[in-house]
């Protein structure tokens, strides 16, 4: 059993479209620990016109990972913010076995780990329906698809009545792009993990309730609010 003090670090690992934000968004809210989207950081920037934002910008519309030493650096920044003090839900970071040992590092340092790697394993052709059907809310990036997780009002967010959004890098040749250049190092890091003894597979084309509760039983995690 983990220890309860243990700062809960969770990391979900999956292909484009697999579903790692919806769960993210499901989990922070089951555990109450922040959802840390490594995408959605950069989309921010990106949106704010940073320095980071205009360097990450054309790595994301040809379907490239952003460079390690960038990401590693914002992604930790990240990590330390007061609000990650009790665990946090980790999207996209680490997707390199680079990113992946300076993670390990960090964590090591202070004497932690991540408790649980989950894979969600969805296959490419249900990933690419996935992200064509795909609607984003461009102020708290709550992600609806238009068939299977449709908003209350069509094209509204829920939360925030902001119109939705399709990404930019949703566009069917970039999405093939991602899915070719970003799949094998995301197996790489998956690999880093299994053989940590710490990750696991599940079924990411079960509905989205079903891979919640499977993700909680992986993590073994007792949720704060039912
Ligand atoms: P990022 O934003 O992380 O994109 P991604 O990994 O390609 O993943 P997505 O956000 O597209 O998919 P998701 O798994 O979150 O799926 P979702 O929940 O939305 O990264 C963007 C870019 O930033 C990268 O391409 C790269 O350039 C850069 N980057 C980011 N991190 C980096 C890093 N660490 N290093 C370097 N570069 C980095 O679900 C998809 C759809 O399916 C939704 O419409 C949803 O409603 C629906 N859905 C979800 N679950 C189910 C279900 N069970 N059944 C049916 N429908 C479902
Ligand atoms: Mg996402």
């Amino acid at each position: 059993m983990p220890d309860p003090a243990e700062r809960l670090i969770l990391l979900l690992v999956g292909a484009v479209g697999a579903g790692k934000g919806t769960q993210a968004e499901l989990l922070s809210a089951r555990l109450d620990i922040p959802h840390l989207a490594s995408g959605d950081l950069f989309r921010r920037n990106l949106r704010e016109g940073t320095p980071l934002g205009e360097q990450a910008r054309g790595y994301m519309e040809n379907g490239d990972l952003v460079p390690d030493d960038l990401t590693i650096a914002m992604f930790m920044d990240r990590l330390a913010e007061p609000d990650a003090a009790r665990g946090a839900i980790l999207d996209g970071f680490p997707r390199t076995v680079r990113q992946a040992e300076a993670l390990d590092r960090t964590l090591a340092d202070h004497g932690e780990r991540i408790r649980r790697v989950i894979y969600i394993d969805v296959p490419t052709e249900q990933l690419i329906q996935r992200v064509a059907g795909r609607f984003v809310c461009p102020t708290c990036a709550t992600t609806y698809h238009a068939a299977g997780d449709p908003p209350l009002r069509p094209g509204i967010c829920d939360k925030e009545g902001t119109p939705l959004t399709q990404r930019n890098d949703d566009r069917p040749e970039v999405v093939r792009a991602r899915l070719d250049k970003q799949v094998p190092p995301m197996l790489a890091v998956l690999r880093h993990y299994e053989e940590a003894g710490i990750a696991d597979r599940i079924d990411g084309t079960q509905p989205i309730e079903l891979v919640t509760e499977a993700i909680l039983r992986s993590a073994n995690a007792t949720p704060e609010r039912a």
